[in-house]
């Protein structure tokens, strides 16, 4: 490894996509450590608990030696702080993605200068995907099986068709 920089991968993971996974298991090969951390986002309404999200997540990233799964839910500065992280990694979809994610960058560069906010390109076939179209799509009985883990499948889509 190059660096011996630990990054962050924070998020709502309401539910965890391959989309996710692909930005995590890319961070884990840039930096010696990634900690994904499940926060709480104060402007959606979760349908899965932490807890469930740090249990999806775990499954979703075993094959990963150097990522952990955590939870906070306090500022994103602050656990950054907290574990001493040097990186914020984020994947980037559509234009819609930046000005939001330019905004919390330069937060939490304020509220932290020592973590840097690092943008990952998402891949063109995760362009669409969004954690917020799967439960759509789960929840109508639709097929998920390309945007989600396969692991955590089952667990998903039991959990979006009990909710009605
Ligand atoms: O997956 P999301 O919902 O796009 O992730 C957004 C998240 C959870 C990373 C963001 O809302 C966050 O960092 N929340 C924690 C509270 C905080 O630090 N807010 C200020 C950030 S500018």
């Amino acid at each position: 490894m190059m660096n011996n920089i630990i990054a962050v991968c924070p998020g709502s993971f309401d539910p965890v996509t391959v989309g996710h996974i692909d930005i995590i298991s890319r961070a884990a090969q840039m930096f010696s450590k990634v900690v994904v951390v499940v926060m709480h986002n104060s402007a959606k309404n979760p349908c899965f608990s932490v807890e469930e999200k740090v249990e999806m997540l775990r499954k979703a990233t075993a094959e990963l030696e150097n990522v952990e799964v955590d939870a906070y839910s306090g500022l994103l500065a602050e656990y950054t702080k907290k574990i001493g992280a040097g990186a914020i990694v984020k994947g980037l979809r559509a234009m819609s993605d930046f000005e939001y994610e330019f905004q919390m960058a330069l937060t939490n560069k304020k509220l932290n200068p020592a973590t840097e906010t690092v943008f990952l390109t998402t891949r063109a076939e995760n362009m669409y995907l969004s954690s917020s179209m799967v439960k759509q799509i789960g929840s109508m009985g639709g097929d998920i099986s390309e945007f989600v883990p396969k692991m955590i499948h089952d667990k998903i889509v039991e959990r979006l068709t009990e909710r009605k």
